[in-house]
């Protein structure tokens, strides 16, 4: 307040009529407090005029004070009210000053209130991007978590199912020789035999054994698939009876299923499958009883829950399990694709079941996804790719047993020599002429000499020297109307390696049994 106009003139003016005035004449003391309380409002840290009314009326009391004081022997400062003039000259010029600072004040504060809120504004929109950025960064991570353990999960998939489908496709060549023999041996038997027993448990045995190599090649996707347009409703609603019988009573079997579902191109046995191996994990999951909920969505672009799929710009069908059994932990859920992984005892389960799922799904361009938490049940997801076309019906196999032979000359080709001795047998014994060729050179030889009278060509997919592709494009180019029949373990041998195979309807599986080879061959003989 130091440079306050109005204070000064207020200490000058009490200093003036102090020092005019007879000590006697007035109250020094009074006088001194007067001047006192001046000064301190003067040495207000500030520096300021009084900031408050409250400051201002001090201010006035003081000068009013002097006003009241006696200077007796002044009458000129007493008589004509200048003393009181001044002094409220003083206190009008005080509370002028004070206006001023009060409004120059305000207008600071209002500056100053704006900049912070502006500053405020921005901090905390520069946090908001902050917090987003974050929050982006740990999506971000834990999405390359994730994806660098699905990548070191899929190819741990991917080496186990070229080790498997390795496997399973000499298995399959081996099988076809041990139970198409077992076969023969068996019809060629009288009825009572005492050996008919021990040959039934080889047959039971070697089936036992194709059925596990059936679920590896699944696995390993191998497996040769027979696609059909399918509307998985229809596919679960002809499974029911099945279900229930395997879940048993205690557990309840509930159906949602959307009733415009889309179709998907699928093996449709491969799916009874893929719902045959959910239910009876679920079933083993609810030990006390539970429900299983089997549903169908349509989901993708046009459904309104988001697909799982990779390639999910197109729309997709979903099909799902949900039980409300004993649930998995993470570790579990890590690991239940692999096969043989299994924690159930000893006997109970080969942990095949949900590595077939897998195979089976990705084969069909499909993903598994699976939900659970221990205590709290698991439901698994398959979302496939929605197939545009229209259903196809079953065509029912109306060969009889009888129907199954023939006396057309079939040209066998195999390099392998028990499943080329067996299929000749097979063939052979049900009235066929059978010419053989180990090697494709010479089935191009025997061609040569009997083309007139070659109704049909059997061959195996891998050769040495040439595939039977290659072969039977060579033999149709002199005869273009041959009919061909391919064997094979798996689908790789003709999808990838040997050109694309357009239908399989001219394809069979291996491993070879005498009645789906007879069956084949005469379906494609009459077609
Ligand atoms: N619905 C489920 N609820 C809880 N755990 C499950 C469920 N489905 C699978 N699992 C777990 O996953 C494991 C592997 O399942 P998978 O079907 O592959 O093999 P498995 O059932 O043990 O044997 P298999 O099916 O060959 O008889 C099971 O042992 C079980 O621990
Ligand atoms: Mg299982």
């Amino acid at each position: 307040m130091k440079g306050a106009p109005a204070l000064q003139a207020a200490q000058q003016l009490i200093r003036e009529l102090s020092a005019a005035a007879p000590a006697d004449d007035y109250d020094p003391a009074r006088v001194a407090s007067v001047l006192a309380g001046l000064e301190a409002l003067a040495q207000s840290p500030e520096g300021s005029p009084p900031s408050s009314d409250a400051a201002l009326q001090e201010v006035a009391d003081a000068l009013f004070g002097i006003a009241a004081l006696d200077f007796s022997k002044r009458p000129q400062l007493r008589g004509d009210g200048s003393v009181l003039d001044a002094v409220i000259g003083c206190v009008n010029m005080l509370s002028e000053e004070l206006a001023a600072y009060h409004l120059q004040r305000n207008a600071i504060e209002q500056e100053l209130e704006r900049r912070v809120e502006s500053r405020t504004l921005e901090l905390s929109m520069a946090n908001a991007q902050l917090r987003h950025e974050i929050a982006e960064r740990i999506r971000t991570e834990k999405a390359l978590l994730e994806s660098e353990a699905q990548l070191s999960q899929a190819s741990k998939m991917e080496a186990m199912g070229k080790l498997s489908g390795g496997i399973a496709h000499d298995f399959n060549n081996l099988l076809s020789v041990i139970i198409s023999y077992t076969v023969s041996l068996l019809e060629e038997l009288p009825t009572p035999d005492p050996m008919r027993e021990d040959l039934e448990q080889i047959r039971r045995a070697g089936m036992r054994a194709s059925e596990l190599t059936r679920q590896l090649l699944a696995f390993s996707r191998r497996q040769v698939m027979e696609l059909k347009a399918v509307n998985l409703n229809e596919l679960i609603t002809n499974t029911t009876g099945l279900l229930h019988r395997l879940i048993g009573e205690d557990i309840e079997l509930k159906l949602e299923l959307e009733p415009q579902l889309g179709l998907v191109r699928v093996d449709p046995g491969q799916f009874v499958q893929v719902i045959m191996n959910l239910a009876v994990n679920s079933r083993d999951a609810m030990p006390q009883g539970g429900t299983l909920t089997l549903c169908t969505a349509n989901v993708g672009p046009d459904g309104a829950r988001p697909s799982r799929l990779e390639s999910s710009a197109g729309p997709c069908v979903r099909l799902c399990t949900r039980d409300t059994g004993v649930g998995m932990d993470a570790a579990t859920m890590a690991r239940i694709f692999e096969p043989f992984f299994t924690t159930k005892g000893p006997g109970a389960g080969t942990g095949l079941g949900l590595s077939t799922v897998f195979g089976i799904v990705k084969q069909s361009s499909g993903t598994v996804h699976v939900q659970s938490e221990p205590g709290k049940g698991a439901s698994f997801e398959i979302d496939l790719p929605r197939y545009q076309g229209t259903a196809q019906t079953e065509d029912p196999n109306s060969l009889s047993r009888e129907r199954l032979g023939g006396t057309e000359t079939i040209l066998l080709t195999e390099d392998d020599d028990q499943v080329r001795h067996l299929a000749e047998r097979i063939l052979r014994n049900k009235g066929y002429e059978v010419l053989v060729a180990a090697r494709p050179g010479e089935a191009l030889e025997l061609f040569r000499q009997y083309a007139s009278s070659i109704s049909l060509l059997v061959t195996d997919v891998v050769m040495p020297q040439m595939s039977g592709r290659v072969l039977a494009e060579q033999l149709r180019a002199s005869c273009p109307g041959l009919k061909v029949l391919y064997m094979s373990g798996y689908t790789e041998d003709i999808s990838l390696r040997h050109g694309v195979v357009e239908s399989l309807v001219d394809f069979m599986a291996k491993p070879i049994t005498p009645d789906v080879l007879l069956r084949r061959v005469r379906e494609i003989l009459d077609s």
